[in-house]
């Protein structure tokens, strides 16, 4: 025990050492006034931020069987420490205990699956908070936005090529889905103006949030307008009398990829106001065409590198005055996203960018190569099936990967964060309990307003998840008996757009 923890100071010297190293290497770039590591004294070179670096290490280096974790804020056990935190399927003190027969979860949208990335890369994307980090309420040039991430996300954009920004304006949230309620009121008419409430619509199977969020918080300014397909018989007649649809505005939220199906998405009624939600609009989840140029557009950390737990995404917004009144709203609701948040979300996004097209550390291709085995092993299994399918994704020419995706020969589609599975048998008409009851939880497609016959399995969570969703989808198969393949076998396809 001893000599393990000897060993443990040695390595955490040794490589806070190194750190050290490159720190006075980097010296000529710090402002004046901010001395080296060496010059700083303490312990192994560094003296304030040594005790937290051992913390952090220490609780890192618990051996959790593979199967779990110890963060330093977990609850304490009886020794004063946090103990691990098992996934679903294990336990037990150090998670090596299997649970039998257990229930595959694959509801959430969960992005486990980039947390080895980031354990692969834990020297380069560790941050160090000091006590006194970004105290007040501000930050440079009294803003609520860090200046060099909206730079660093800049970077990001046109290094991978999927987004225009050159002539937007950045405005941060706590997360998403904070924007897309600041979106709808930055483009709602004013509540003093005397017009009606905005309608805010989406197409069918839409992500259900944007539904709860807006029925939430529905007011004189706005109001949830439900899908698409009613509003779209008007279209003709809503053109004619201009973009206000004569009845009042139209917020059409347009998710690309989209949640729950993977397909890319384009609005649906002739001059609605457009929000964008492009989460899933990065290489490891889709090929990238082009890089889009919507007038409004979202994204999020939660699905860039699955720093959900971090609650930061940002919205591109080409109009100054939407961009404005997004921020006001930002500003009212929360004086802007957490300064610890965005100090950690710059060191990532660095890291990101240092990585891009680097073998075997591109986040992309890390995240790119999981996505398409899970959905090979998964494809393979269901295309056995004729109780069950899976959408279909065309291959397409993406301009990250310069090449096509899925690859040629692999026609089923070869990445997508989302199994879109439909239950083609008669008695199977709620296909969420048809899998329930084969101990598989997923996401009722009746949450996206779309048949219950479809249900969503999310392929972004941990690699246990994923294992034991496997498993159960293999004796769910395997029960099947057929003399001929199943009613999805790969020569059979037709492509939904
Ligand atoms: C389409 C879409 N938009 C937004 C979000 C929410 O993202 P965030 O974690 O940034 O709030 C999700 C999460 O699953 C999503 O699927």
């Amino acid at each position: 025990m001893e000599a393990a923890a000897a060993g443990l100071v040695l390595l955490l010297c040794t490589s806070l050492l190194l750190n050290a190293v490159v720190f006075v290497h980097h010296r000529s770039l710090l402002p004046s006034g901010l001395s080296s590591a060496s010059e700083i004294g303490g312990s192994c070179g560094l003296s304030w931020a040594l005790q937290a670096a051992k913390e952090a290490e220490a609780v890192a280096a618990v051996d959790c069987s593979g199967h779990g974790r110890v963060f330093l804020d977990g609850v304490a056990g009886e020794d004063g420490r946090p103990g691990c935190e098992c996934n679903r399927c294990f336990s037990g003190p150090d998670c090596s205990v299997r649970k039998p027969n257990c229930t595959a979860d694959v509801a959430s949208g969960d992005p486990l699956f980039l947390e080895p990335y980031w354990v692969r890369h834990a020297a380069s994307s560790a941050v160090v908070i000091s006590g006194w980090h970004r105290m007040s309420y501000t930050t440079t040039d009294r803003l609520y936005q860090s200046v060099e991430l909206e730079n660093h996300i800049r970077r990001l954009h046109r290094a991978v090529g999927n987004a225009v920004d050159g002539d937007k304006h950045i405005v941060f949230g706590t997360g998403s889905m904070q924007l897309v309620n600041a979106l709808v009121h930055a483009l709602s008419p004013d509540a003093n103006a005397g017009s009606p409430p905005a309608r805010v619509v989406a197409t069918a199977p839409y992500y259900p949030n944007y539904r709860k969020q807006t029925v939430m918080f529905d007011g004189r300014e706005y109001t949830w307008g439900g899908t698409t397909a009613g509003w779209a018989v008007n279209n003709a007649s809503r053109n004619s009398t201009s973009t206000t649809g004569g009845g009042g505005l139209f917020i059409e939220l347009v998710t690309s990829p989209n949640n729950p199906d993977a397909l890319l998405h384009k609005p649906v009624l002739h001059g609605s106001a457009v929000i964008s939600d492009r989460a899933y609009y990065w290489p490891h989840f889709t090929h990238i065409p082009e890089p889009a140029d919507e007038d409004v557009m979202l994204f999020t950390m939660s699905k860039l590198t699955g720093h959900a737990g971090s609650r930061f995404g940002w919205a591109l917004i080409r109009d100054a005055r939407v961009a404005k009144r997004a921020y006001d709203y930002l500003e009212q609701t929360s004086y802007g996203v957490s300064r610890d948040t965005q100090l950690r979300m710059l060191g990532i996004v660095k890291i990101v960018l240092a990585n891009l097209n680097v073998v075997d550390k591109d986040i992309f291709a890390f995240g790119h190569d999981v996505m398409r085995t899970r959905w090979r092993r998964l494809n393979a299994a269901v295309s056995r099936s004729r109780r069950f399918s899976l959408q279909k994704i065309r291959p397409q020419y993406c301009t990250y990967f310069k090449r096509l995706k899925p690859e040629p020969g692999n026609v089923s589609g070869d990445e997508t964060a989302y199994a879109w599975v439909e239950c083609e048998e008669e008695e199977d008409q709620d296909c969420y309990e048809a899998l329930l009851k084969e101990n598989i939880i997923t996401r009722s497609g009746v949450r996206n307003e779309a048949s219950s016959r479809y249900t969503r399995m999310s392929l972004l969570k941990s690699d246990d998840d994923f294992d034991v969703l496997m498993e159960r989808v293999t004796e769910l198969v395997n029960a099947e008996k057929y003399d001929a393949p199943g009613v999805s076998s790969w020569s059979e396809l037709i492509y939904v757009d």
